[in-house]
């Protein structure tokens, strides 16, 4: 497994495939274990390094992963295999914003690690399948430093990505159904936590 770990770490950044932090990943496995997290739902699997390192966090929790970059989840299904985590890592291929899960999947954590810019969208659309109790986890926050300091970057498309980001913290800080805190792990992390009035 862990030779596994490392052969993906070098996979991704020879591909130039983003996946998480060390930091970012330690958290979440540390979150999964200490809250008996039993089903995750991730949008955005990449090669399934954080899926696998999920799922291998704890004895029964299980792990639903969402792709729509056909390499990409080919290289996902592979790794998963390789692991003998056929079982515990379900690898859908498919765009998130057009996936149909079935109503009656809920899930204690749904970890938001897509197309940065669609955020909010995946927010608003996942929300439907938290479980009671369940959070929403999303990576990435700080982009690299470029958060808060949208105004200064020259590129366009880095621009608008990273305003697309500050958005989205705002939309979460606004947010009268959630609670959300952010934390300084890894790339910015954020726990949102349904409010219990607005059940
Ligand atoms: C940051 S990477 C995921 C890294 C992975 N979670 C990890 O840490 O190992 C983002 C992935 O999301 C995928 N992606 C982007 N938009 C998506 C969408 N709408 N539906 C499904 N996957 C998407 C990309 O193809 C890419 O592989």
């Amino acid at each position: 497994m862990k030779e596994l770990i490392v052969e993906m770490e070098k996979y991704a950044k020879e591909h130039n495939i983003p996946i998480m932090q060390k930091e970012g990943i330690a958290f979440l496995m540390k979150y999964i274990k200490a809250n008996n997290v039993l089903n995750v739902l991730e949008i955005g699997s990449a090669i399934g390094y954080s899926a696998i390192l999920m799922a291998s966090s704890s004895l029964n929790v299980k792990v639903t992963t969402i792709e729509k970059n056909e390499e990409n989840y080919m290289e996902c299904l592979k790794n998963v295999k390789k692991c003998g985590f056929d079982k515990k890592v379900n690898v859908v291929f498919q765009d998130a914003l057009e996936v149909n899960l079935s109503e009656e999947n809920k899930y204690d954590l749904i970890f938001i690690d897509a197309a940065k810019g669609q955020n909010q969208k995946f927010f608003e659309k996942f929300k439907y399948f938290l479980a009671p109790h369940g959070v929403i986890i999303t990576d990435n926050l700080k982009f690299h430093g470029y958060v808060g300091k949208s105004d200064e970057i020259e590129s366009k498309n880095l621009r608008q990505l990273v305003k697309k980001i500050e958005q989205y913290i705002e939309f979460l800080n606004n947010n009268e159904e959630y609670t959300t805190k952010f934390y300084d792990i890894g790339d910015g992390i954020s726990i949102s936590v349904k409010n219990e009035q607005s059940a």
